[in-house]
């Protein structure tokens, strides 16, 4: 039965508060996929196994610093042990939760400095962010309704069905000048008025939550710690656009998403949130849940809407414009999982705080999943505009192991990579994009001195050329000859042509490609070229690879005053480059070895070393 009026809804919010008071003095402890993948379902039992009287234990969704979990935090002692196990718990139990005091030795101790915190609002990496997407994404029970509501949840819905008409809604997210945070960065707004003004008797709602970026895990965590947020948001698309159905297209990589989303969508529909005549009104809404098959290419919109209707997800030229022709031919509006996660705060706080927030052209927050050699790796959450350096330094905390910064890799395999020189760049679509970069999902690889450059942009070609759908002859054949060149140029047998031909392929694929994975695959290798030039020279004119990386440079040797001519080493290379009798140090010919590294694992007296 669906909620009858807003006043049957503020009664429900009441009666949220209301059941969760005894919940004030709680530990959450964090179900995400990174804490779960390293025991905190166990934790979770022995908490469970020892409770305290007054002391609520629930989980969490992932609160973003999965590196360091699993994570407990405890409230409101604003306290957060990590790397809890099982075996700990009986301690938190006695000494925090009994004694009140803390376990100093599950608190976080920064890696580079040692330095011991007590909890988020003191830890550099929590406390240089502002948190509204992820704002209850490790603060709540994502398997709860009654959590999300009683943080004001599906309030911004209420008011978006109940109070104001669709082209309010629209003028409102048009305001806000909120930007897709799906890589583009097109105007919400505007893509929601286009799909108002489309004039059909069935639309559609697509939440896109396919996530194919390497290295990326935003929208998971939204969809695992916060799924009724997505919901939310989807909800009032569908509202302001007439679209009765909603979509989520999910990765069947993403189980827990999964599950926790259909969990989501049972208790809407079962305390009258999603269903028939929402609020007294004429508006009906529900949600699917598509699973994806896990291609990358399916996170094109018309190839995750070609994936929804059951066929092959390969993308197609526009126009026409899904907002025209979309889902089985309707007009159709597709947006990211963190868009829609960012629309109900808008609804609620207004158009003009979040214009407050971020750069002009630019406002709100954007997350970021930063890895690669910081200190602090994770999912982070920070108004757009903040430079390149306060994020790598402030929040990742600076590079591991005293090692100089070198490059970030920004935007997945779609976006580019940026030098020390760019440390001081502002993270946001338009100063990204000048410099040739991208947003993209909010991939972020901080990379030191031991990188190599090209070694990078081959990665990122293969991805590309791999996940090409082979529709178009520049994607499929271009990627590919990129992707040759770059390994002749890893292997130490490319030519000065053989870089002009990989620059000019870079240019010819970007724009003749018909979907965006072959107009931003080249983006790596553009970038690589204009900020690490003189790798690419020294690999190719030098035979020589600044960073030490590519082994084709490399040379395996045998120490002779450590060689005890064991023979291991000889018996065992596969191509008789070894040579030397017992007893008596033996040598590896050079214009033989294959640099396969087997001689070096065999050898008992660590005489055979790479250089
Ligand atoms: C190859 C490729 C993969 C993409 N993958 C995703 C994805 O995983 N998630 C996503 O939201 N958008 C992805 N996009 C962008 C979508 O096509 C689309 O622009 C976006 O979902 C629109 O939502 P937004 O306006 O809220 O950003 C991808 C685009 C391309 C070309
Ligand atoms: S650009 Fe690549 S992925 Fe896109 S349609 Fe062409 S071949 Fe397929
Ligand atoms: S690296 Fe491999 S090929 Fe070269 S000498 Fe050692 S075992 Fe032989
Ligand atoms: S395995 Fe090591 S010690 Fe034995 S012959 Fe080879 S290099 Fe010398
Ligand atoms: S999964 Fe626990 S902090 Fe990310």
């Amino acid at each position: 039965m669906a909620m009858k009026s807003l006043q049957e809804f503020a009664g429900y919010v009441r009666q949220c508060k209301k059941e969760l008071e005894s919940r004030a003095r709680r530990v959450l402890v964090c179900a995400g996929t990174g804490c779960l993948a390293n025991g905190s379902e166990q934790v979770l039992n022995e908490f469970h196994r020892l409770s305290v009287d007054a002391v609520a234990v629930t989980k969490s969704g992932c609160h973003g610093f999965c590196e360091a979990g699993p994570l407990v935090k405890i409230e409101p002692d604003s306290i957060l042990y990590v790397g809890v196990t099982a075996a700990d718990v009986a301690e938190i139990v006695k000494t925090t939760l009994r004694d009140g005091k803390t376990v100093e030795r599950l608190l976080y101790h920064h890696p580079v400095t040692g330095q011991m915190y007590r909890g988020e609002k003191d830890i550099p990496f929590y406390s240089s962010q502002s948190r509204v997407t992820l704002a209850n994404c490790g603060a709540i029970d994502p398997d709860d309704i009654r959590e999300y509501v009683a943080r004001d949840g599906y309030m911004a819905m209420a008011r978006a069905v109940a109070d104001l008409s669709p082209d309010e809604i629209i003028e409102e997210m048009l305001a806000s000048g909120l930007r897709g945070r799906g890589g583009g960065g097109f105007p919400t707004g505007r893509k929601w008025f286009f799909a108002r003004n489309a004039q059909a008797s069935q639309k559609y709602v697509v939440c896109n939550g396919d996530e194919g970026d390497p290295g990326a895990f935003m929208d998971r965590s939204v969809m695992e710690g916060d799924p009724h947020r997505v919901i939310e948001g989807l909800a009032i698309a569908g509202r302001a656009i007439g679209a009765s159905v909603g979509y989520i297209y999910v990765r069947a990589e993403y189980p827990l998403a999964v599950a926790r989303l259909r969990r989501a969508l049972k208790q809407a529909r079962n305390v009258g949130l999603l269903g028939d005549g929402l609020f007294g009104t004429d508006f009906s809404f529900d949600v699917i849940i598509k699973e994806g098959a896990g291609a990358f290419v399916c996170g094109e919109e018309t190839a995750l809407l070609a994936s929804i209707e059951g066929r092959r997800g390969m993308p197609r030229p526009r126009p026409p414009f899904p907002a025209n022709e979309g889902l089985w031919g309707k007009p159709t509006t597709i947006n990211n999982v963190e868009t829609l996660a960012t629309v109900p705060a808008i609804m609620l706080r207004g158009a003009e705080w979040f214009q407050s927030i971020g750069r002009e052209g630019n406002p709100g927050t954007k997350t970021f999943a930063i890895t690669g050699q910081v200190a602090n790796t994770g999912l982070i959450e920070v108004p757009m505009g903040k430079t390149l350096r306060e994020v790598v330094f402030d929040i990742g905390g600076g590079l591991r192991c005293d090692k100089q910064f070198k490059a970030a890799q920004i935007g997945g395999p779609s976006g580019g990579c940026l030098s020390a020189e760019q440390l001081d760049i502002a993270l946001d679509y338009d100063s990204l994009s000048k410099v040739g970069a991208m947003v993209g999902s909010g991939g972020l690889v901080v990379m030191d001195e031991g990188t190599c450059m090209v070694e990078v942009a081959r990665f990122f070609m293969h991805f590309a050329q791999s996940e090409s759908c082979g529709k178009c002859v520049p994607c499929r054949e271009g990627t590919r000859r990129m992707l040759e060149i770059l390994e002749k140029i890893v292997g130490g047998r490319a030519s000065m042509d053989d870089l002009a031909m990989l620059e000019e392929l870079a240019w010819v694929v970007k724009e003749s490609s018909l979907c965006g994975l072959g107009k931003t695959a080249p983006n790596p290798v553009l970038t690589t070229l204009r900020y690490f030039r003189d790798e690419y020279l020294a690999h190719i004119v030098e035979h020589r690879c600044p960073a030490g990386v590519c082994t084709a440079f490399k040379s395996y040797k045998i120490d002779p005053a450590l060689c005890r001519g064991c023979t291991k080493c000889r018996k065992t290379c596969p191509v008789g480059a070894i040579s030397g009798d017992v007893k008596s140090p033996h040598v590896i010919d050079q214009s033989v070895c294959a640099k396969c590294g087997a001689c070096k694992a065999a050898c008992p007296f660590g005489a055979i070393s790479l250089s």
